[in-house]
């Protein structure tokens, strides 16, 4: 199964790291792209490492070189799966409004009619209960993406409550359950 996984800058994005080892080992094929939020909290040289391919930031996105011209449709238009983790509150609501100015986002814009599409949040309790975060939740799922989370626990800011990201073997569990 071709995967490509989206990562933003929230502070679950080393968790991001997790899950590609794990579709890596389980025989997926994995690319990664990242906004440029996401390079604060995690480096591109983490996912190559892990993936053995080259991971889609905004830099390479914008050189020239011929080679590279169409740079924004690949991998997308070439996989079966898209995992967005973490999905950031902002990065959902570009999404929900078919935004396309970053790997992340505008690889989206890129995916085939046909690919199956898993995004994962994780963010602060009143940002996930926003309204306009709902409201471009409800968005998605009716654009037929899957939503992994979020769980309810110890919020890396310190607090209680929904927010946290689901637990990587679940995603794991839900990514590989969309081979069938
Ligand atoms: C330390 C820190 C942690 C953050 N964690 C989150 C988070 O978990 N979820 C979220 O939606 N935004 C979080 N943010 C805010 C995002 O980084 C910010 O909205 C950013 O613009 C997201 O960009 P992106 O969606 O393009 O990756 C955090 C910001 C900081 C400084």
């Amino acid at each position: 199964m071709k995967v490509l996984i989206g990562v933003c800058g929230g502070i679950a994005a080393y968790k991001a790291a997790e899950v590609v080892s794990k579709l890596v080992q389980a025989g997926c094929e994995v690319d990664v792209c990242m906004t440029p939020q996401a390079e604060r909290f995690i480096t591109a040289l983490t996912f190559s490492a892990l993936t053995g391919r080259p991971t889609q930031t905004q830099e390479q996105l914008s050189q020239d070189s011929l080679d590279q011209t169409y740079a924004h449709l690949y991998p997308s238009t070439k996989v079966d799966l898209f995992v967005l983790i973490p999905a950031t509150a902002n990065t959902i609501g570009s999404i929900a409004h078919g935004l396309g100015t970053d790997p992340v986002s505008n690889g989206v814009l890129s995916l085939k009619a046909d690919c199956k599409r898993l995004y994962c949040p994780a963010m602060n309790t009143h940002m996930w209960k926003q309204v306009s975060v709902q409201r471009n939740c409800e968005q998605l799922k009716e654009d037929g993406w899957i939503a992994v989370g979020p769980e309810s626990g110890r919020l890396a800011c310190g607090s209680m409550g929904i927010g946290r990201l689901a637990d990587t073997e679940i995603i794991v569990e839900k990514i590989l359950q969309q081979k069938s």
